[in-house]
């Protein structure tokens, strides 16, 4: 089995870095034969959209080949890192209600349209790629599920929507709420019972 874990807090300490280390211990628990491609934007974070690529994306007809290949050398190598992957593994925090920007820039780079993505004669986008499980685990400083909810959500809905883009369609999450207001212990006993919630891939 091969997982992709991508990890995306700039704090070594961070509470979404232990869940998605958690989730991978639970998928990799008496298995042999595992192995994780790493990628951590927390740390290494991979460069916005730059020049090249942002034209590549907006005003390919512009661009010769060549220029088109080297603008999108990262991009292929991200995206090669999810096709040779079994399961991916995502830790990220909620930022001001979504996603952190480390996170969004890696998705600027693997939502590529005639790579990931096509559209339909209507206007749909269609995934290119194979789905596979996406496991994604969330740490917030407040609530932002449920009746107690403090906060809007636009890191679930948006991430369900850029995932299915790419074809990816088979996600859970496991979102760690309130951890600014929570003890370390109160933190780990939560972070055991969402991994109990993991539903294990059955096609690998
Ligand atoms: C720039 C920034 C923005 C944040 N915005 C939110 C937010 O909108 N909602 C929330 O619940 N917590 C927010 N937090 C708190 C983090 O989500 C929380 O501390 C989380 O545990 C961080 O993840 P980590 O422990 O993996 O580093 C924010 C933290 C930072 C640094």
């Amino acid at each position: 089995m091969n997982i992709l874990h991508i990890d995306c807090s700039p704090r070594p300490e961070s509470e979404s870095r232990k869940l998605s280390a958690a989730i991978l211990d639970r998928i990799s628990a008496g298995r042999s034969g595992v192995t994780v491609v790493r990628r951590d934007l927390g740390r290494d974070p991979v460069p916005h959209a730059d020049e090249g690529y942002a034209t590549v994306l907006s005003a390919p007809g512009t661009l010769s080949a060549e220029q088109i290949k080297e603008a999108t050398q990262l991009s292929e190598q991200l995206i090669r890192e999810i096709e040779e992957a079994d399961l991916l593994v995502i830790g990220t925090p909620m930022n001001n209600f979504t996603l952190p920007s480390v996170f969004k820039a890696w998705i600027d780079q693997v939502l590529r349209m005639g790579r990931t993505m096509d559209t339909t004669p209507d206007g749909r986008k269609v995934g290119l790629l194979q789905d596979k499980p996406v496991y994604i685990g969330i740490a917030s400083g407040g609530v932002f599920t449920g009746e107690n909810a403090q906060q809007p959500d636009f890191m679930i809905p948006y991430l369900r929507a850029a995932f299915a883009c790419i074809g990816l369609e088979t996600l859970q999450f496991f979102p760690l709420q309130a951890t600014v207001f929570r003890s370390r212990q109160e933190l780990e006993e939560e972070r055991n019972a969402l991994i109990s919630t993991l539903r294990l891939p059955d096609s690998v």
